[in-house]
């Protein structure tokens, strides 16, 4: 008899192909990014509606700083505005955001609006949305190293002593369940640094659908085979 699990508590997504998706339609690559960031709102609350809790998007990472300087712009515009909008409206809607990634070397308004809608939503108790901007997962583990080491030198913490956990816990999404699935869209198969150390034992799923036409359907395809994986976790079959 075949096995089905419950909806995954953690999705994680890898949000690929606005670039493609303008270019098809012979747009500049900004509508496909401004298509994309439309297609965010909406996944957002059918993820809630299908009982997903968390929910992770990426939306930046440390390597796309590499871009030309315009399209980074374009992409900073929109975080900025997203900020200041729909996520105002989710922020009532008792969703609790939290942006992950080093939002040290972001313009000082746009650190402003993060930490303001961190610090509004803190008691949501909705869906947990979690928004990496200037994310990688090597610098995740890098600045968690940092951390640790200062915990280290300044004695509350004993070398010996560190576990898998003191690492997590010291990661941008300590407190955060690992993804229990990870999508991607466009079709390319790879990780490109989104949470590494968290994704060790995720379930992964590739689309080649372009993120500006991701929707509930899509979504749902993802969690439904999702649930009739057999996740082993190293151990045997049940
Ligand atoms: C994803 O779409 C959005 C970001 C990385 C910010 P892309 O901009 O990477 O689109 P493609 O991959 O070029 O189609
Ligand atoms: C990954 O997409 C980053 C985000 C979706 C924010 P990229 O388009 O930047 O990744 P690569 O370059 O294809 O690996
Ligand atoms: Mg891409």
């Amino acid at each position: 008899m075949e096995e089905t699990r419950s909806v995954p508590q953690h999705v994680a997504i890898i949000m690929d192909g606005n670039g493609r998706w303008a270019k098809k339609r012979g747009l500049p690559r900004t509508a496909g990014h401004y298509q994309g960031a439309k297609v965010v709102e909406q996944i957002l609350y059918d993820a809630d509606a299908m009982g997903i809790k968390y929910l992770t998007v990426y939306a930046f990472s440390t390597e796309n700083w590499s871009r030309p300087q315009s399209e980074v712009k374009t992409l900073m515009n929109l975080l900025r505005t997203y900020m200041r909008t729909s996520l105002q409206k989710c922020a009532k809607n008792n969703v609790r955001i939290r942006v992950l990634g080093d939002r040290s070397k972001l313009d000082e308004d746009l650190i402003e609006a993060i930490d303001d809608l961190e610090r509004d939503t803190k008691n949501n108790t909705g869906l947990q949305f979690q928004i990496a901007i200037n994310y990688g997962g090597r610098d995740d583990i890098r600045r968690g190293v940092m951390k640790i080491a200062e915990k280290v030198r300044s004695g509350e913490l004993d070398p010996a002593s560190i576990t898998e956990e003191t690492v997590s816990e010291n990661l941008d999404t300590a407190d955060i369940p690992d993804p229990d699935l990870l999508i991607r869209t466009s079709g390319e198969l790879r990780i490109s640094n989104f949470l590494i150390w968290q994704c060790a034992y995720t379930e992964y799923y590739f689309t080649d659908v372009l993120w500006p036409d991701f929707n509930k359907e899509e979504l749902q395809k993802a969690v439904d085979a999702y649930m009739h994986r057999e996740r082993r976790m190293g151990g045997l079959m049940q």
